[in-house]
C-alpha cells in the first residue's frame, strides 16, 4: 500500500493533545503566510524529550517567531524551571516571540539574541541539556562541531527538515540545502560520539544523543 504522507501528517497533528489558543493562533499564521513552523507532531516530540530526559537548559538555532521555543519552555516550566535561548537573526521575528511567549506565560523562561545562531551558540555558556536547530540548511554541517561542544553528556540534539521533502534521496538534486542536509546526516551517523536516528514526522527529525 502506498502511504499518502499529507493524510500521514494531519493524522499524526491528529493525535497531538489540544493546545493553548494562542499556541493555536501561531499555527494559524503559519498556514496564513506559509511560514515554515515545525508543525503540532513534531512540538509535540520535542517537548515529550524535552520532558523525558527532564532538561532545564535549552539552546534553539533558529526560532523564528518562537512556536517551538513554547513547546520547549512548556517542557522547561513542567521540569521544575530554567531557561530556553530563543534564537533568530530577524528583529521583527524576535519581537513576534516575546508577545506570543509572555501570551502562554513563559517569560521568565526565555533568553532572547537578535544573532545569526550559531555564533551566538558559542559566545553562550554551556553546557546544555537539549539543542534544537532549525536553521538554514546551509549552516547545518558547521553547526556539528560546536553543538557537540556546547551539549552536556548525555543530552540530546534535534534537527529539523532531515527528509527535506524526499530532496535527499534525490540524487539529481545537488543543490547546496540538499548537499549540506546529507552531509549533516553522514558526518551524525557516522560519529562514534552520537547515537543518532532519523524520525520520519512532517519533514523528518533527527534525534542524537550525545555519548
Ligand atoms: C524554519 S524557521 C523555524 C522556526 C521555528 N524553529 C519554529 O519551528 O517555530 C527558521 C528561522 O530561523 C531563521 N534563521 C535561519 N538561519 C539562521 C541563522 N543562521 N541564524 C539565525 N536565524 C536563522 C530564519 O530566518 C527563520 O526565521
Amino acid at each position: 500500500m502506498t502511504i499518502n504522507y499529507a493524510a500521514l501528517r494531519d493524522y499524526l497533528d491528529g493525535l497531538v493533545p489540544e493546545r493553548p489558543a494562542e499556541l493555536q493562533k501561531m499555527e494559524a499564521y503559519a498556514q496564513e503566510h506559509g511560514f515554515p513552523i515545525i508543525g503540532p507532531a513534531s512540538g509535540y516530540l520535542c517537548y515529550q524529550l524535552a520532558r523525558m530526559i527532564e532538561a532545564q537548559r535549552i539552546f534553539e538555532l533558529g526560532s523564528g517567531y518562537g512556536y517551538s521555543t513554547a513547546w520547549f519552555a512548556q517542557a522547561v516550566q513542567e521540569n521544575g524551571g530554567g531557561v530556553v535561548h530563543h534564537v533568530v537573526w530577524d528583529e521583527g521575528l524576535s519581537q513576534m516571540a516575546r508577545g506570543h511567549l509572555a501570551a502562554l506565560g513563559y517569560s521568565d523562561l526565555i533568553q532572547y539574541h537578535v544573532s545569526e545562531a550559531v555564533q551566538a551558540l558559542r559566545e553562550t555558556e554551556g553546557p546544555f541539556d537539549l539543542i534544537f536547530n532549525d536553521i538554514d540548511k546551509t549552516g547545518y554541517p558547521a553547526s556539528l562541531p560546536v553543538i557537540e561542544e556546547k551539549l552536556r553528556s548525555g543530552g540530546v540534539m534535534i534537527i529539523d527538515n532531515m527528509i527535506w521533502s524526499g530532496q535527499v534521496w534525490d540524487e539529481t538534486d545537488q543543490s547546496e540545502a540538499t548537499v549540506a542536509i546529507r552531509t549533516f546526516t553522514q558526518q551524525i551517523t557516522t560519529s562514534p560520539h552520537w547515537i543518532a536516528s532519523l524520525i520520519p514526522i512532517r519533514d523528518g527529525l533527527i534525534v542524537a544523543y550525545k555519548k
